[in-house]
């Protein structure tokens, strides 16, 4: 049986991960202070996210507030108690040629969406009053829905989405993790477009590199498709079935600087799946058939965060952690592991992986 099939009997209530896209969400990142104080007051608000979502959401529910929130490898040691999740670690930088999927500082992740961006600058204003000097904000992305859910390149994001129980068996940690079922794995990385120059490039050749037609959305026939293209790529089978993650990417960008991005936000059971992606999309498949996207696109930021069940957040307490690894660790930032220089992720290959069979 593969990890994804296996059934989610868990009592535990996940976090929204599982949520509808939106027209407006903010990205926020920070770095919890090296001090049992800010660590206190981050787990103590652990405990509250529930409710602050509540309070915020429920002055228009029509508008559908959620907030998603993870933790960094690092930070989780001086967070919480043992154990740990099973598949959680620094995010893997990837080095290949000219292209690098970049390691970037983060302890803590808030993905906050809505249907409109002022319930999403409400939650994020009282997260922040009451993290302000527990932590440094790294990053804050305001990212807006453009058009019919076109990403700044012009092509519609986030069709081949599972939804329903497909998006929740995609997602939701199972029995496989038992002590962390209902949890999630998030990997966020933001990307620059060089849209002038992707703008010289003729419709259907924009259309190969991405593996679909531009205006109507159509999956480009396997006979037209080449095998660099970026659905190509980021299609993952394994025993005849497809490895599916959760995507809500969100354009942002600013007119006048000439700035157009694509905040990638990817959810899946086990970060593996979406680390396949990656290598694929930088080294290539084979190694050298790399994802042409990324003539036009640079990755600026990378993490991978853990996002508990919201009944885990709940039970948390102010108290520090009993074990020692929360005494080892005092960087506030997530350190990057080796980088892959080639199509090996270093951690055996998702085939034969117990978790993935
Ligand atoms: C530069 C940033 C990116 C842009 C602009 C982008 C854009 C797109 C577009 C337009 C599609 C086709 C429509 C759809 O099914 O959503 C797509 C598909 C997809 N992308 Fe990306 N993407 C980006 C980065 C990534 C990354 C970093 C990953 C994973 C590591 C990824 C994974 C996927 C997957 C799994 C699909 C669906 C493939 C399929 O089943 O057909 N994307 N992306």
């Amino acid at each position: 049986m593969t990890a994804t099939e296996t059934p989610i009997v868990s009592e535990a209530i996940p976090q929204r991960v599982v949520a509808p896209l939106t027209n407006a969400a903010i990205f926020l990142i920070v770095t919890v202070n090296a001090s049992e104080a800010g660590r206190a007051a981050v787990r103590s608000l652990c405990s509250d996210i529930g409710a602050l979502v509540r309070a915020v959401g429920t002055r228009d529910l029509k508008e559908d507030l959620s907030c998603v929130m993870g933790v960094g490898s690092d930070a989780w040691d001086t967070l919480f108690d043992q154990p740990r999740p099973a598949e959680l670690h620094p995010f893997r930088e990837i080095r290949a040629g000219s292209r690098h999927a970049v390691a970037t500082p983060g302890d803590v992740l808030f993905h906050i969406r809505a249907k409109r961006m002022d319930m999403c600058f409400e939650l994020a204003t009282q997260i922040m009053d009451q993290l302000r000097d527990a932590v440094v904000p790294v990053d804050e992305v305001h990212g807006f829905r453009y058009f019919d859910a076109r990403d700044l390149i012009g092509f519609v994001d986030g069709t081949e989405n599972p939804v329903e129980q497909a998006a929740i068996d995609a997602t939701l940690v199972g029995e496989e993790d038992a002590a962390f079922a209902g949890g999630s794995y998030v990997i966020v990385q933001k990307y620059l477009h060089d849209i002038p120059a992707w703008n010289t490039l003729p419709t259907e050749a924009q259309e190969r590199i991405i593996g679909r037609t531009k205006l109507s959305n159509v999956e480009l026939d396997d006979t037209v498709k080449p095998t660099s293209a970026h659905t190509a790529l980021t299609t993952i089978v394994e025993d005849g079935k497809e490895l599916k993650i959760l995507r809500d990417n969100m354009p942002f960008g600013r007119a006048a600087d000439g700035e157009f991005g694509t905040y990638f936000i990817g959810y899946a059971r086990s970060p593996r799946v979406i680390e396949q992606m990656l290598v694929n999309m930088f080294v290539g498949r084979p190694v050298g058939n790399y994802d042409r996207l990324l003539d036009f696109s640079r990755a600026v930021s990378g993490n991978l965060f853990f996002v508990p069940s919201l009944t885990f957040l709940e039970n948390v307490t102010d108290d520090p952690p009993a074990t020692p690894a929360a005494v080892i660790d005092t960087s506030p930032t997530s350190q990057p592991t080796a980088p892959i220089r080639d199509g090996s992720l270093g951690i055996g290959s998702l085939k034969g992986d117990a978790r993935h069979e």
